[in-house]
């Protein structure tokens, strides 16, 4: 991908410089604002955790970000330049690769098939697959990254949740990504898929890459991240970097702090009234 290598290239003359950088941005459906005046940055070796409850903005913010949806107000610029992408492909080419929870790959396809999907080597002056240059490489990348999966010809649908993120994952480092959109990566994986896929989302970050981490789960966020931003009906609610934030404070946040404070509140009053109503039902039959 040759703009990939342009874009490395400026990246890497000022590595402190966000490679994406959002700015009071909005994005509205007709009457709906899904989101407003959503300010972010992503830095290369960093990992940035977006979370938020359903329908906090989450996927619209990474659908902006990954060409699918454009924004209607604020800026966004990649590598310092402001951009509107019309189509995902114009993301890819500025290096940026969005992972999307069950989209992420063909199932039907075999595992190096899809390592190499939309990116296929050819050979020769008919241009015909170079399929043993593809195992290798797809099998020498993967074992880059300590992936086990023994039998690439297997189809991915076969492969577990975790491996497919994986598999997911190494794809967009092996391409050249330098920012990593990961939507939800480990909402559907029990405890020890999910452990795996955190730590490649480690490897990535360690390969210099910056990491946007959606998920509703601050514990899996606190493992990895560096930044947190939360959103709450569109809006960023918070903004912190790890060191000016314990696990408790970001659980208490995502549960919905103060708002939870005045709903144990009012659940404490419903509690105390039905234990009366019951009583009074005893005292009466
Ligand atoms: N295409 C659309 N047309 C109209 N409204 C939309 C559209 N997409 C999203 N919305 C609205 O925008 C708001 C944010 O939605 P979004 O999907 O970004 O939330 P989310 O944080 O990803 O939620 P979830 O955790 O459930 O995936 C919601 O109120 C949603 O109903
Ligand atoms: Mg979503």
């Amino acid at each position: 991908m040759t703009t990939t290598k342009s874009f490395a290239d400026e990246a890497s003359a000022s590595p402190n410089t966000p490679i994406v950088m959002l700015e009071e941005i909005g994005k509205s459906y007709g009457s709906i604002h899904a989101i407003r005046g959503v300010s972010l940055s992503v830095r290369q070796g960093e990992i940035t955790c977006v979370l938020g409850d359903n329908g906090a903005g989450k996927s619209t913010l990474i659908k902006i970000i990954a060409g699918l949806h454009d924004y209607t107000s604020g800026r966004m610029s990649v590598n310092g330049e402001e951009r509107h992408f019309s189509s995902p492909r114009e993301s890819l080419d500025s290096g940026i690769a969005t992972v999307y929870q069950d989209l992420a790959l063909a199932p039907l396809m075999s595992v190096w098939r899809n390592f190499f999907l939309g990116n296929e080597l050819t050979k020769g002056p008919f241009r015909q697959l170079d399929s043993a240059t593809m195992k290798r490489i797809a099998q020498e990348e993967l074992a880059k990254m300590g992936i086990s999966i023994p039998n690439l010809e297997q189809p991915v649908g076969k492969l577990s949740g975790g491996q497919r993120q994986c598999v997911a994952i190494a794809r967009a480092i092996h391409f050249g990504a330098k920012v990593l959109i990961l939507d939800e990566p480990t909402a559907a994986l029990g405890v020890n898929q999910s452990g795996v896929v955190l730590k490649y989302v480690v490897k990535a970050r360690d390969a210099g890459i910056g990491v946007i981490f959606i998920t509703h789960n601050p514990h899996h966020a606190y493992l990895v991240g560096n930044h947190f931003v939360v959103l709450k009906l569109g809006r960023v609610a918070l903004d912190t970097h790890r060191s000016e934030i314990t696990l408790e404070q970001l659980t208490t946040e995502m549960a919905g702090g103060s708002e939870l404070e005045a709903l144990s509140h009012e659940l404490r009053d419903i509690d105390a009234e039905v234990v009366v109503d019951t009583a009074v039902e005893e005292d009466r039959t």
